[in-house]
């Protein structure tokens, strides 16, 4: 296996740090890793296999020897900095939305689509944590029934929201007890005890911008802009791992039997209830686990070959990290120096 020079841009953040640690546990085959951030990041170290490495402030020379590049430090630096890795040969994971629907962009998850990426032109992108998490659980049945239509809804955890959120968020739950005054830095709305529509961008059609991502990325990624989806994304007061309520139809009968021995034996799956408990996948089932967690499939009864399905998952994991850093994996059996200079991104 071919060992590769490493970097990460926003290293500091909720994903960058899942990512360095990732890499760590999976023993990525590497010479070297650089970590970048923001200059309010000068001066901080992070731990790396027993050594302690200096966060560097990211400037238009930080790709010069890198082979690859996670980035995870938002649209606005992806859409900056992406370009210039490119042209220095060093091929791009991103995290952020910026290359998403670029048709010159794989959008990946590899136990879906990972022959996509063979079309790669020095970026690939992974796809909005929610969208990875609802077609884990979707694809794998597509394939043996075809979903016809999706009415979806997100429980999402602050963590999807980035480091600070996950701040909010406890420290807006600590002052509740000690009736102490708590500025929240990032979430808008009182968080809480409580929960808010998504609030991404909302466009003229009412939807929001999470929710459009769910719709559009679901089409490229299974190439079938005929699938009808409708989405909800909403913020609860979860720290980590998000959930999802995913009504889904298809064109041929699929029964529940059939539906859970498909998933149980899906890469990347797991099946987690005890039906005699009422006991179903939660949060905190997810936390720190790579699978996405499955249960309570049940037929839809106003419907036919239509499926009720409760999926949770830890989007920091297989929602972000996780699945860029697998993206890598398959990425360095790849020739890794390509110099990408006319692309029109
Ligand atoms: N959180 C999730 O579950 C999730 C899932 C899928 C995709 N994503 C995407 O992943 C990206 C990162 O999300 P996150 O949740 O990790 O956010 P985060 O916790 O807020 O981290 C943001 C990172 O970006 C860095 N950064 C900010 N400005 C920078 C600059 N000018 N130059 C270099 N680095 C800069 C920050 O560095 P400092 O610490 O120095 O400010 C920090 O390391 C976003 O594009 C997000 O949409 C997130």
């Amino acid at each position: 296996m071919k060992r590769s020079n490493i970097g990460i841009i926003g290293a500091t953040g909720a994903v960058g740090q899942e990512i360095l640690a990732l890499l760590e546990k999976r023993d990525f085959p590497l010479d070297t890793i650089k970590l970048f951030a923001s200059p309010s990041s000068l001066g901080i170290t992070k731990r790396f296999k027993n050594r302690e490495i200096s966060v560097e402030i990211l400037n238009n020379n930080s790709f010069d020897e890198l082979d690859i590049a996670f980035f995870s430090a938002g649209g606005s630096i992806s859409k900056k900095y992406v370009p210039i890795a490119q042209r220095c040969g060093c091929t791009v994971i991103d995290n952020s939305s910026a290359f998403r629907m670029n048709p010159s962009v794989p959008l990946i998850i590899p136990e879906i689509n990972s022959p996509d990426m063979k079309m790669h032109q020095g970026i690939i992108a992974n796809p909005n944590c929610a969208t990875i998490i609802m077609l884990m659980a979707l694809a794998p049945l597509h394939k043996i029934a075809r979903i016809k239509r999706i009415v979806v809804s997100t429980y999402q955890a602050a963590s999807g929201a980035g480091a600070r959120a996950m701040e909010d968020l406890l420290e807006e739950t600590r002052s509740h007890f000690t009736n102490a005054l708590y500025e929240r830095k990032v979430i808008p709305f009182p968080y809480a005890f409580n929960l808010f529509l998504h609030n991404s961008a909302r466009y003229d059609n009412d939807y929001c911008e999470e929710e459009l991502k769910m719709i559009y990325e679901t089409h490229k990624i299974l190439k079938d802009e005929n699938i009808r989806i409708n989405a909800t994304c909403v913020r609860v007061p979860v720290l980590r791992a998000h959930s999802e309520s995913i009504n889904v139809e298809f064109y041929d009968p699929i029964d529940t039997a059939t539906a859970y021995q498909i998933l149980q034996e899906s890469p990347g799956i797991k099946i987690v209830e005890d039906r005699t408990s009422n006991r179903f996948p939660m949060p905190s089932d997810a936390v720190g686990q790579d699978e996405v967690i499955c249960g309570r499939i049940r037929q839809d009864l106003s419907q036919k070959n239509t499926l009720d399905i409760w999926v949770v998952a830890d989007q920091l994991l297989k929602g972000a990290a996780l699945n860029a850093v697998q993206i890598a994996e398959i990425l360095i059996q790849q020739p890794l120096k390509q110099v990408f200079c006319d692309q029109n991104i």
